[in-house]
Parts: C-alpha cells; structure tokens; sequence
C-alpha cells in the first residue's frame, strides 16, 4: 500500500513573523490558514515537513506601545505572543514552533549573517541626515513626523505621503512639521547608518528572480524594480531601538527588517536543537531540502530581494520558493473598522467554527496574488452546501443502518469496488492541486466526488428498500459503500478541516485518515456511533460577529484616545460655547465598587454612587489602578453621556481623568468636602 506518491522530501515552511504589537485578524489569517493547509498536506503525504513562525518583536512601534502601556518591551512582546498563540491554536494552524525574533538564537544568527556580509566587504557606512526628536530623544521614521502638506496645504499629514492630494515628499519638505510622538518641532540631525550593499549582487539576483522561485506576476514586479535599479539598504537604526546591537557598532541597532527574516532561522535552530534535527542539512548551500516562505504581495521586496542576496551573500541557501498571496477583502471591500468587517481572530471564533473560515478560504485560494473576496453570505451558503449538506450528509445518511443492520459493522464485502477505486484514483489529481496550492480547484474535485456519493446513494435509495422484508444486506452493502466514499473524502478534506477530520477519524475507526490510506478499503469494520461532525453556518452569528467587532474597535479607539499616547493622535478640541458646556452634567461620584473584567485587559468596571442613584462605568483604566485602591475614592464623571452598549455590558456614563504621553492615567479627585451627587460647574 503506497503512502506517498514521491519520494520522501525533506521541507521547510514559514509563514510571516506577525508584528507583536498587534492582534491577529482575519487578513493575516488567509496566510496562516493557507500555509497551515499546505504543511497539513505535505505531512499527510508522508514528507518530512516542519512549519515555523514567530513574533517579530522588534522596533520603534513595539517600543513606543510598551511605553504608552505602561509596561517593558519584553513584557508586551510576552503578552502578544500568548495572545497570538492561542488565535493560532483556535483556527487548527499548527506550527512545529513559535518563536520569536527577541532570542538568543535570533542574535546569534543575525550576528553571524551581518558579520559574513561584512567581512565580505557587503556593508558600508555612512553619515545620514534625519529628523531628530529632542524631547524624547529619537531619530524619526516618517510616519512619526506630521506636519502640513507643501503641496496642497492639508493640515496632519504624514512624514512621506499626503491623504489629501497623494503628494510624495520627504519630511524635511513638509511645512510646520512636528513629531507625532511627543508634539516637539524636529530638528535635523546626523548619524551614521549601516548599509547592505545590494547592487554587488545585481547579477546574482537576476538569475533568482528568473529561476522559478516566484509566481509570475510577482517575478514580473521584481523585474521592474531591478530595471530601476537598487540602492544599498540601511539596514541600521540608532539607539533607543529596541533590538540587537550592531557587532562593533556601540548604539547602533539592526533595522527590525534586518532580523525579521533571519528569526525564520532562529525559530527552525530552536525547533532542530529540541527534536534533534540537522539545521545545516536545511541551510548549507548544497542543501537539497526544500524552503518555502509562504507572504504576502506586501512584503516582496523584503523577501524576494534582500532576503535572498543576504543568505546568498553569508554562504547560506536561497528559498525554494516565495509563495505570495493576495489579501482579504470583506463583502467586496477593505476590511472597514466602521462596517464591523475588521474582525479579529478571537472575535471571530467567539461566534463561528473556525473550520468554517479555513473552508471557505481553501475553496476561494488559487496559486496567484489576486485578493480574496470574504463574502459573508457565500461564506454561509457555501459551507452549509458543501461541508454540511454534501460531505457529513453522506455519513448521516448511513451511518444509522449500518448501526441498525450490521450491529456498526460494515458489510464483509465491497459491493461497488470500482466506484471506490474511483474515488481513491482521483487523489493523485487532487494531490497535484494541493501541491500546487490550487485549494480551490481541488475543493472543486472534491465536491464533485461529493456529488456523485450522494448521487449513488439518492439512485439505490437505501430507506426505500428498508422498508422491504429480507433485503437488510442490500441495504448495509450500500450504506458501507457510502461510508467507504466518506472515508476517501474525509482524507481529501483533512488538511482543511483538521478538527472535523479528527472526528470522523474516531467515527470511522481508523488510525489515520493519512493520503495513503484512502487505500484502504474498509470491510468488515467496525464504525462508531454516528455525532454530527458539522453544524450548519448560523446567520445570526454572522450578524453578531460584525456588531462586536464594531464594539471592540470603539472600545480601543476610546482607550487610545483616553490614553493619549504618543501613538494616538492628539486633537486640540475646538471652541464651544458657553450652552454647549452647560450641557454637560458633570458629578461627584463616590467609587463604590470596582472589579477587572474577564476578558478586557485594560477596563475596569465602576460601580458609582451619585449620592442615592448608582451607575456602572468602564473605564480604561486597569493599567494604573487596582481596583482595591479605588473603592470608597471621590472622583468626577460625565453623567448624562448617552448609554453605550460594550461588549461587556452598558456603560452608564464616563469618569475624568488625566492622561499624559507617558501612558499615566490619573483619575481627578474633588477636594475635600465634596459629596457625592453634587454637580461640577
Ligand atoms: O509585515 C509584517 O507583518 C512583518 N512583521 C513580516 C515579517 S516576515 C519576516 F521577514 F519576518
Ligand atoms: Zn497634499
């Protein structure tokens, strides 16, 4: 009994470090979702395959949010990476390791990759001239510098592109220009910066592109840039960064992007030091083991140019493979955090199978870059018609006589050998699909199989001859060929819906549901009790999925904004006049109660005392105090805010406090003397 087609390969998956200052949603989902497919095939298929990923933990951005949070750089990129972990878990995508960018073995490779490149003579210096911020004393990327547009004189426009006119300039060009981190004008400064040198490996780099290591379209694109010539990349970034010092180069820091890929090395060498593995049997240059880096069309540059002329130039292999996606749009558009189609992993799957979104993807994905269209009524018709209606229907359908006439046996004999072996034929044409990360024309085949199981059990109609004294074998005969076509379609299915396939596994009785053991022709074998293996997509979740994730994107605007961290923005408010303050019904409260909220990290719920009427609050404001050292405390609220439904439950209102570009939060307090109930003029 074959159980791969091939030889056995020796591959290397990874899909992209994921930013540690951000959640998981439904955009970086296709990838993992589509990489995690692909792995799941290659292992069912018999080849030594292991996927690897981690956070990429490094940067200004991460520095800079752990600040505004109030916490270490360290203690965030923790905190993210058990948050992302667990989104990872919740939708079946199974890495052999996770790690991250921030490890010892990430420096030590980042090290010896920059140290090859240099004493080859890759890298070179220079002085730059920057934008500097003297109150927090840090050189500026553009998209921390706003100002005016010198073009069409918009106001709040980032360092490099206006919204407004779509002007490109540099940030020395903006008029008023001001650091979006603390508000201080910047002042123009110069540094030494680090340089790869990327024209030495011009000629080097044509032969990859060309080498049918990228799709097309992409290979296309790369040909354009090389046609308009590369510049040497800077690959450093001064001090306060957070990340790996440059060898020899005290205060001068790897550019995050310099690292980002190198902790694809770093998570495989932590991955082969705990299972045993020969990492340089993967990386030397000779190596025959195949590397694949499953990304998005957003980050080409970085992994199919500079990542590639980088291991070329330390003496390491080049990928296999580049293997680019499109990205995800929600009913025909961008995701829109205002249309609750922004929708994060872990609210999704607080409302719907996660299965059901690796189906949907997996029947939409082709092998090119083109966007991929989540719409939110085929999503449900689509599951509901293939998965529940043609696929578990199947087993439904016959499982119940098998239990009834063959005591859950299935019959000794196959009656329909060829029929069987028609299904098991056509996996090596879906296997070619899979292979090729065709998803959707192999989901196509599948559903097709589907179709003509459910057609022979709809022509031999089991239940009608059920009916009829002493044609009880006829009956068990057809229904064991129906769940002999489940089985072989269950195998096609697995590396797409793992879950659903581990329980059909356990109805079927069978060790594995393995690419060869379609094979295996199920006779005289005993099934289990028949459990719904899929339900079927309920609309209404949909709808509360969207209405939630509008709520939780108001939530973190408002906590941003409450927070007035250096990255949120800072408006000044208007005039108002004197009516519209009087509208404002602002009381001395007393904190009766105060207590976490499971599941929000940052809210605390009040409940307060306005001397005889009480009212709850959610406050943002975890980061700083306890709820201990709040109770029987006097602060200020905002008490005719309309009511505002959270996740959570209603807020009746908002208490005041103070914030500043540190991340403090200070609550206001009355004097003494001031009663609850009383209001502030
Ligand atoms: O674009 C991103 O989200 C990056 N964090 C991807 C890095 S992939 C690799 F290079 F590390
Ligand atoms: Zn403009």
């Amino acid at each position: 009994m074959p159980t791969t087609a091939n030889a056995k390969r020796k591959i290397l998956v990874t899909s992209a470090l994921p930013y540690a200052n951000g959640s998981i949603h439904l955009g970086h989902l296709l990838e993992y979702i589509q990489t995690d497919i692909w792995v799941r095939f290659q292992k069912s298929r018999g080849h030594e395959c292991h996927y690897v990923c981690a956070d990429d933990a490094h940067g200004t951005a991460i520095m800079l949010r752990a600040e505004q949070e109030g916490i270490t750089s360290e203690q965030l990129i923790s905190n993210v990476s058990a948050e992302h972990q667990a989104d990872f878990a919740r939708f079946g995508v199974a890495f052999d390791n996770y790690h991250s960018t921030h490890s010892e073995e990430n420096r030590q490779h980042s090290e010896r990759i920059y140290k090859a490149l240099r004493d080859a003579g890759h890298i070179s210096t220079r002085d730059i001239e920057q934008m500097y911020d003297p109150i927090k004393g840090l050189f500026l990327a553009d998209r921390f510098i706003k100002g005016t547009c010198p073009k069409c004189h918009s106001d709040d426009q980032y360092g490099d592109n206006c919204e407004a006119c779509g002007a490109t300039y540099t940030p020395a060009e903006l008029i008023d220009p001001v650091s979006a981190i603390s508000g201080a004008t910047p002042e123009v400064r110069t540094s030494t910066h680090y340089f790869f040198k990327l024209p030495d490996f011009a000629d080097f780099m044509q032969g990859w592109i060309n080498g049918g290591h990228v799709q097309p379209q992409i290979r296309n694109k790369l040909l354009e840039w090389f046609e308009s010539g590369f510049n040497e990349w800077d690959i450093s970034r001064d001090a306060p960064y957070f990340g790996f010092e440059i060898p020899d180069a005290p205060g001068k820091y790897f550019y995050v992007w310099l690292d980002a890929p190198i902790g694809y090395l770093a998570s495989f060498q932590n991955l082969c030091e705990r299972e045993g593995i020969d990492f340089d049997s993967y990386w030397r240059r000779d190596s025959e083991a195949e590397v694949y880096h499953f990304i998005g069309k957003d980050i080409v540059y970085f992994h199919a140019l500079f990542w590639p002329a980088m291991l070329e130039g330390a003496g390491l292999r080049t990928p296999t493979g580049v293997n680019c996606h499109g990205f995800v749009t929600v009913n025909g558009a961008k995701m829109s955090k205002s249309r609750g189609t922004f929708i994060k992993a872990q609210t999704y799957a607080e409302y719907l199978n996660p299965e059901y979104l690796r189906y949907y993807f997996a029947a939409k994905l082709t092998a090119g870059v083109d966007d991929l269209d989540l719409n939110l009524e085929d999503f449900a018709s689509r599951v509901n018609s293939d998965l529940v209606g043609k696929v578990v229907n199947i087993a439904s359908r016959c499982a119940g006589f098998v239990k009834k006439l063959g005591d859950g046996q299935l019959a000794a004999r196959c009656v329909e050998p060829e029929l069987v072996a028609h299904f098991v034929d056509a996996g090596e044409a879906i296997a070619a699909d899979y292979e090729a990360r065709e998803f959707g024309r192999a989901m196509r085949k599948i559903m097709e199989l589907a179709d003509e199981a459910n057609a022979y059990i709809a022509d031999k109609a089991p239940w009608v001859l059920a009916k009829e004294e002493g044609r009880e074998q006829e009956v068990l005969d057809i229904c064991s060929v129906g769940i002999n076509l489940f089985h072989v379609l269950m195998v096609y299915l697995q590396p797409v819906v793992p879950t659903m396939a581990e329980q059909a596994r356990v109805f079927l009785q069978v060790d594995s549901l393995d690419w060869g053991s379609r094979h295996h022709v199920l006779e005289d074998h005993a099934i289990a009790k028949f459990k719904p293996l899929m339900t079927r997509v309920d609309t209404d979740k949909i709808a509360q999925m969207t209405e939630a994730s509008k709520e939780v994107l108001a939530e973190e605007q408002k906590l941003k904004e409450q927070a007035k961290g250096p990255l949120a923005d800072d408006p000044i408010a208007d005039e108002i006049s004197f009516d519209d303050f009087a509208k404002l019904d602002m009381r001395i409260v007393r904190i009766a109660k105060a207590e976490y909220v499971e599941g929000a990290k940052k809210l605390l719920k009040l409940t307060l005392d306005l001397g005889g009427e009480t009212r709850t609050v959610f406050s943002g404001i975890r980061a700083v105090y306890a709820p201990e050292a709040l109770e029987g405390r006097l602060t200020v609220m905002v008490a005719n805010l309309a009511p505002r439904k959270m996740r959570f439950g209603v807020s009746e209102g908002m208490v005041l406090a103070a914030g500043d570009q540190e991340g403090g939060i200070y609550l206001l307090s009355p004097d003494s003397g001031a009663e609850p109930g009383q209001r502030v003029t």
